[in-house]
C-alpha cells in the first residue's frame, strides 16, 4: 500500500504547553485508520497541522509525497472538521457541490446521492443554519466525499448523530477507503474504532498503537 499521507516528528506548542511533542503516522490509500485519545489530547490540533489549516513548530506532514500546503485542493484533501466549517451563505446542496465547482466541474448527481445517502436529500435547498447540528454534520461529510478526495480527514463524524445514522455514515467512510481513498477519522466513538481497519491513540502527544480498549 501507497502512503498517501505521512507525518514524521510533528511538533506543535500553544504558549508553554507542547501539545503534539513528535508525532510519527502513515495513512495509506484505501485505509480507514481511526485516532483515539482523551478530550484535550489534541486530535483537532493534529488534524490542523495534516490539513495544512495549521502549521507545526517542526517535523513534516507529506501528502502524496509533497509537503502539506496551506490550501491543499479538497480532491487532494478533504476534510470535515469538528466545527464542520459549512458556508452559511450557500444552501446544503451548494455546500456540497464546491469542492465539484472548484476543480472546474458542473456539480453532478453524486451530490444528490451523497445527500440521500446520508438521510437529508430533501434538505439540499435549505441553508445551514436551518439544520440540527446532525444534519450539519452530514452535509458536511458530503461536502468532503463529493470530490472522492485521496485524503480524507474527519473530525468526530458522529458526534451529533443517533445511534440509527451513524452506521450510514460508517458505510460512507468505508466506502471511501475501498474506493482507494486514505481515511483517518478522529473520534470517541467506540463503534468508530470497531469500523476501523486499524486503530491509533494519541497520548502525551505522541500516536501509538490503539486497541479497543480505549
Ligand atoms: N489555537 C489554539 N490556541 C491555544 N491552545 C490551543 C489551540 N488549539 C488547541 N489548543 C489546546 O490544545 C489542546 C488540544 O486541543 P484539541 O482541540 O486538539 O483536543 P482534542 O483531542 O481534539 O479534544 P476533543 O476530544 O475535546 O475534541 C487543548 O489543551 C487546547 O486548549
Ligand atoms: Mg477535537
Amino acid at each position: 500500500m501507497r502512503a498517501v499521507l505521512r507525518a514524521h516528528d510533528v511538533r506543535r506548542s500553544f504558549g508553554t504547553v507542547e501539545v503534539l511533542s513528535g508525532v510519527d503516522l502513515e495513512v495509506s490509500a484505501g485505509e480507514f485508520v481511526t485516532l483515539a485519545g482523551p478530550s484535550g489530547s489534541g486530535k483537532s490540533a493534529l488534524f490542523a497541522v495534516l490539513s495544512g489549516f495549521d502549521t507545526a513548530d517542526s517535523g513534516d506532514v507529506l501528502l502524496l509525497g509533497e509537503p502539506m500546503t496551506e490550501h491543499p485542493s479538497w480532491s487532494d484533501c478533504a476534510v470535515l472538521p469538528q466545527v464542520m466549517g459549512l458556508a452559511d451563505e450557500l444552501t446544503v446542496a451548494e455546500n456540497v457541490a464546491l469542492p465539484l465547482r472548484l476543480r472546474g466541474e458542473e456539480p453532478t448527481a453524486r451530490v444528490q446521492a451523497l445527500l440521500d445517502e446520508l438521510g437529508i436529500g430533501a434538505l439540499g435547498d435549505r441553508y445551514p443554519t436551518e439544520l440540527s447540528f446532525g444534519q450539519r454534520q452530514r452535509a458536511a461529510l458530503a461536502r468532503a466525499l463529493a470530490p472522492r478526495p485521496r485524503l480524507l480527514l474527519a473530525d468526530e463524524p458522529t458526534a451529533h448523530l443517533d445511534h440509527a445514522t451513524v452506521p450510514l455514515v460508517l458505510g460512507l467512510l468505508r466506502r471511501a477507503a475501498d474506493e482507494g481513498a486514505a481515511v483517518l477519522v478522529a473520534s470517541h466513538d467506540e463503534e468508530v474504532h470497531e469500523a476501523a481497519h486499524r486503530r491509533l491513540r494519541l497520548v502525551e502527544g505522541r500516536v501509538t498503537a490503539g486497541d479497543l480498549t480505549r
